[in-house]
């Protein structure tokens, strides 16, 4: 734990070193849950969001893409259940005044019990060396099994009180499990109460004109209510989809964990509409299909697992969590959920309009069943940039510091660098990023001795470094650098381009899937 807690720290001011991500109005010191995008992070975010936008709209001719506003008239949000279920329940201690989300303490708690169970994994490991079966021992050990068993009660009994709306259970438990709070060690609690997370704001300029409107809290509900005009104007048959990223807020209670829980963030997110009994097959399919894409990005798939619903939200007949493997543990990355007629069912209702397909081939009008796909733009930077953040013992007993980001999404993708600050090398250097510069970010440094200037672009995620020497000057020849394998070759300059080509290219990421 201590281990993963001191990782993250070491990712979150990396992020900060290199110029990838800033808190907001840190110099007001900051906004809680609110973070800015610096230089490179801009540029991460920017290949992140390509890289999704490629794979579900320009390599599928049934999806198009929209950008649909902010602002959504309120009425959408009664219809989407927002504004009656889009609630958290909440506890405040009543000594340290702190207020945390109940749901999650108790979660946490049970986190604590799986902790044990993998402390005796990890001993049991050690006791019996080569001939250790984890399965075996998962599957036997009584303390396991005990630890296993009442973890397990703990969370089907906190969702069956959350789905009944049955706060005061939740709060038994919490006390039951004699839960303190994480700050003052106390156990004097309020009452659990509902707490709705959209942000309000206000639409006119005076008081008694004003509209009350909402900061979109998911980007999905601008793409349903678009559904028909995107149908009929792009002549789209069953099965399609439309897709968009943006920008949508929530007003976290726990806000902690860096950019994975943010009051403001950005969604990349799909809508498949279907033929209503289809979704288990189109289910199985666009699980399948964002699982390859999160492995064509060579990440490793230790590193995710899927994570099925028990408990549904109100408009699911059935969801599946993408988790990552984030420094703190396996979290949420990308949800996949089965939404049924529920959205557009609920626009007709409210609109007054109807939202219909009419199938030719079956010869009637529908109201069409949509499968989701919906991850954060935010959390899929923390997965990328977490991973990649890494510290490698190397063989003259010094160590690095090394962002391996997939080289697609590397905000710089070659830094020119020439090996002295004269005889015409700067000047050769130059011409060769004037080149380079219209197909890549290309970053010229000349400061310092050139094992400096590698390990800056090492940190910094820089797949290559191309080095002009005084050999560059008689037969135009330059040394190309990889930033994993730190292997150096000699190439003509004038093969310099295909080669960064070749290892950035989206095509030939995106043939992977
Ligand atoms: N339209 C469905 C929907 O919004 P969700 O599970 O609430 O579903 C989808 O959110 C994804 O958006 C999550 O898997 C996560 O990646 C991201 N997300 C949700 N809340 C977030 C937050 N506060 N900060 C950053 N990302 C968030």
């Amino acid at each position: 734990m201590a281990n993963q807690e001191e990782q993250f720290k070491k990712v979150i001011s990396h992020a900060k070193e290199y110029g990838y991500i800033f808190q907001s109005s840190e110099i007001y010191d900051g906004l809680s849950a609110v973070y800015d995008y610096a230089q490179n992070g801009a540029e991460l975010k920017k290949n992140i969001r390509e890289y999704w936008w490629k794979a579900m709209v320009q390599l599928n001719d049934n999806i198009v893409g929209i950008d649909a506003a902010i602002f959504m008239h309120p009425t959408t949000w009664k219809a989407s259940g927002h504004v009656d279920a889009f609630n958290d329940p909440l506890i405040d201690n009543k000594d340290s005044k702190k207020r945390y989300r109940a749901d999650v303490l108790v979660e946490d708690y049970v986190a604590k019990i799986e902790a044990k169970i993998d402390k005796e994994v990890k001993k049991a490991a050690k006791r019996f060396g080569e001939s250790f079966d984890k399965e075996q021992f998962l599957a036997t050990n009584q303390r396991v099994l005990d630890y296993q068993e009442k973890g397990d009660a703990i969370l089907k009994r906190l969702g069956k009180s959350l789905e009944n709306e049955d706060l005061a259970d939740v709060k038994a438990l919490i006390e039951e499990l004699e839960i303190a709070c994480p700050m003052s060690g106390s156990k004097n609690w309020t009452d659990v109460k509902q707490f709705n997370l959209m942000f309000g704001t206000k639409l006119g300029a005076t008081a008694e004109s004003a509209m009350d409107l909402y900061l979109r809290p998911e980007t999905a509900q601008g793409i349903f209510v678009n559904f028909l005009n995107v149908q009929k104007t792009g002549r789209m048959k069953i099965p399609f989809g439309i897709a968009q990223t943006g920008k949508a807020f929530r007003n976290e209670i726990v806000a902690r964990q860096f950019i994975f829980r943010m009051r403001e963030f950005e969604q990349m997110e799909m809508q498949f509409f279907i033929k209503p009994g289809t979704q288990q097959e189109w289910y199985d399919t666009w699980k399948e299909k964002r699982m390859n894409w999160h492995l064509s990005l060579g990440i490793g798939a230790e590193n995710y697992r899927f994570h099925d619903h028990e408990k549904l939200a109100h408009y699911a007949d059935a969801a599946s969590d993408i988790e990552f493997k984030f420094p703190f543990g396996f979290k949420e990355l990308e949800g996949i959920h089965s939404r049924t007629d529920f959205d557009l069912s609920q626009h007709e209702k409210h609109s007054g309009k109807k939202l219909q397909y009419f199938d030719h081939e079956e010869n009637k009008s529908y109201v069409p069943y949509v499968l989701e796909t919906s991850i954060g733009l935010d959390r899929m930077f923390l997965a990328v940039f977490s991973n990649a953040l890494q510290e490698e013992e190397l063989e003259n007993n010094t160590t690095r510091t090394v962002l391996k980001l997939p080289a697609v999404l590397a905000p710089t993708k070659a830094a020119v660098l020439p090996l002295l600050k004269r005889d015409g090398l700067p000047e050769l250097a130059h011409k060769l990023v004037d080149t380079l510069k219209w197909d890549f970010n290309i970053a010229y440094d000349e400061k310092d001795a050139v094992g400096r200037r590698y390990r800056r672009q090492d940190a910094n995620g820089t797949p290559f470094c191309i080095t002009v020497d005084h050999q560059t000057l008689e037969d135009n020849t330059v040394t190309i650098r990889h930033r994993d394998t730190m292997e150096q070759q000699r190439i003509a300059m004038d093969e310099v381009k295909a080669v960064i080509a070749k290892e950035v290219d989206m095509r030939e990421w995106l043939t992977r899937i």
